[in-house]
């Protein structure tokens, strides 16, 4: 006992234990802060789950153009434990993506980026960026079809810097086209270059909070005063805190074991992604499709003009974390309470509408052709035989419902052609079928002159206002 004691000691003395690590467990944060404050510890948590799985990947996984898909589809079926792990990093990513903007709209919530505490909402920001980094590099070293759509968007915004995006996609590709090099620098960007600045931004982030204290609820009677706040915040805590451990971090312990448990159930119950068949770069899949936390961003570089791409795609992740980075030199004082704040939950509600908005948008996908459809029954054709039946065939055929609806067929890529007998003639529809347009394209090659008066037949049946005569 007593050497235990010694050797105790030992340690205690040469490393400060005491001295350091004590303090910061038992320092005294305020009594209110409740279940609120949860988000931040879990995302830390989160991490920890992703640096784990991660490097039993790691150990295993061969980032290279040949046998990436050889060692995940090793790791999926072979490996001992190799699926749940590899579901574990999955959806821990998807975890930790969600956690971190939780505590980010927590914190803005209660405007807890205020004086004192400016540089813990800054140095957040940047670990946030990180974070989607981390998602999005994730993403490639799948090296199937939809992993490479993280590749085609950083190559797009890469090669769009001005002055030196030649040099930037040389850099961030490892050469002038997407391969086996590409995944070797994805492969360090994701595992040794991220990971450090996370790491180090974790620490910085943490000495902040320690620095300044775990702040209070808002409350709408005590606007942020520089002056006086510091004075009158720690004479609240003599009065009214408790020592961080156990009074205050249990809530903590209990919300990350459940996020804990909630990633191995999903990775138990769902699986890893499925690994469709060997990649081959040379063939990327027209669709690629990104993780689910991606589809808003997929969203809008699908929907936009083309006129518009380079500032967009260029423009919006620089000026968003511009925004973010700076909110705190917007406004360092006054109310923190949300009550007092509308504009600021005006934004929360509509950035988060927009969202999940933008992230349905993005699983439909209505901007691209569906190759899916089913053809039209003969109850919407409205004939069995003859010309309109044969045009009524000819839509599913010839591809012209990939892009357009009728009465509930088809794709939404073009515009509805359920009432186009009511809306254009005869020559019209000819013109535009025979030259296509702004993303149809011309059929004027592919359509005998009779297959072509079939479609357009069927097509001038199409009239909302004779709809209950021709039906009956
Ligand atoms: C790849 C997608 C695509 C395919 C395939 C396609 N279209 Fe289109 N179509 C469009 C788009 C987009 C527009 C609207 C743009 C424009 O007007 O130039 C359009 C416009 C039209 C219009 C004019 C609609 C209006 O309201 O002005 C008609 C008629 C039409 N298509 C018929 C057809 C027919 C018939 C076929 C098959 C032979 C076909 N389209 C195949 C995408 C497609």
């Amino acid at each position: 006992m007593n050497r235990i004691k010694k050797i105790w000691n030992w340690i205690d003395d040469r490393s400060g234990y005491s001295d350091y690590a004590l303090p910061l467990l038992k320092h005294i944060v305020p009594r209110d802060a409740r279940w609120w404050y949860v988000f931040g510890s879990a995302t830390l948590t989160a991490f920890m789950v992703q640096v784990l799985t991660g490097i039993c990947l790691a150990m295993v996984y061969v980032p290279g153009g040949d046998e990436a898909y050889q060692s995940l589809k090793y790791i999926t079926e072979d490996a001992f434990m190799g699926s749940i792990v590899r579901g574990m990093h999955y959806y821990g990513a998807s975890a930790m993506v969600m956690l971190t903007v939780m505590h980010m709209l927590q914190v803005y919530l209660h405007a807890t980026y205020k004086y004192p505490r400016e540089m813990n909402w800054m140095s957040g920001v940047v670990l946030m960026f990180v974070v989607f980094g981390m998602a999005f590099s994730g993403q490639l070293l799948r090296w199937d079809d939809n992993g490479v759509w993280s590749v085609m968007v950083a190559a797009e915004m890469a090669a769009r810097a001005p002055f030196i995006g030649p040099w930037l996609s040389d850099f961030i590709f490892g050469g002038q086209t997407v391969g086996g090099s590409t995944l070797t620098r994805f492969f360090v960007f994701h595992v040794f270059v991220m990971p450090g600045i996370i790491f180090a931004g974790i620490g910085l982030h943490l000495m902040l909070l320690l620095r300044h204290g775990v702040s209070e609820m808002p409350n709408a009677d005590q606007p942020v005063d520089p002056a006086t706040y510091k004075k009158e915040y720690e004479s609240r805590l003599e009065k009214t805190g408790v020592p961080f451990w156990p009074d205050a971090m249990w809530r903590d312990v209990v919300f990350s074991t459940f996020v804990v448990l909630g990633i191995v159930a999903c990775a138990a119950i769902f699986g890893p992604p499925s690994l469709s068949s060997p990649p081959n770069p040379s063939n990327i899949h027209s669709n690629p499709m990104p993780d689910w936390y991606f589809w808003w961003y997929f969203t809008i570089l699908s929907t936009l003009p083309s006129s518009m791409e380079t500032w967009i795609i260029l423009g919006s992740p620089v000026l968003g974390f511009l925004i973010l980075f700076l909110v705190p030199f917007l406004s360092n004082k006054g109310h923190r309470a949300p009550s007092q704040r509308p504009w600021s939950v005006g934004i929360i509600v509509f950035g988060l509408t927009s969202l999940v908005v933008l992230t349905i948008y993005g699983y439909y996908k209505p901007w691209s052709p569906d190759f899916g459809v089913k053809p039209l029954p003969e109850s919407v054709i409205g004939a069995s035989s003859g010309p309109v039946f044969e045009g009524g065939q000819l839509v599913h055929q010839k591809g012209c419902l990939y892009c357009h609806h009728i009465d509930g067929y088809g794709g939404h890529r073009g515009p509805v052609l359920s009432d186009i007998g009511q809306k254009l003639t005869r020559q019209d529809i000819t013109i535009r079928i025979m030259n296509g347009g702004y993303n149809m394209p011309s059929f004027a090659g592919s359509l005998t002159s009779e297959e072509l008066s079939n479609i357009v037949d069927f097509l001038l049946t199409r009239d909302e206002s004779q709809k209950p005569q021709t039906s009956k």
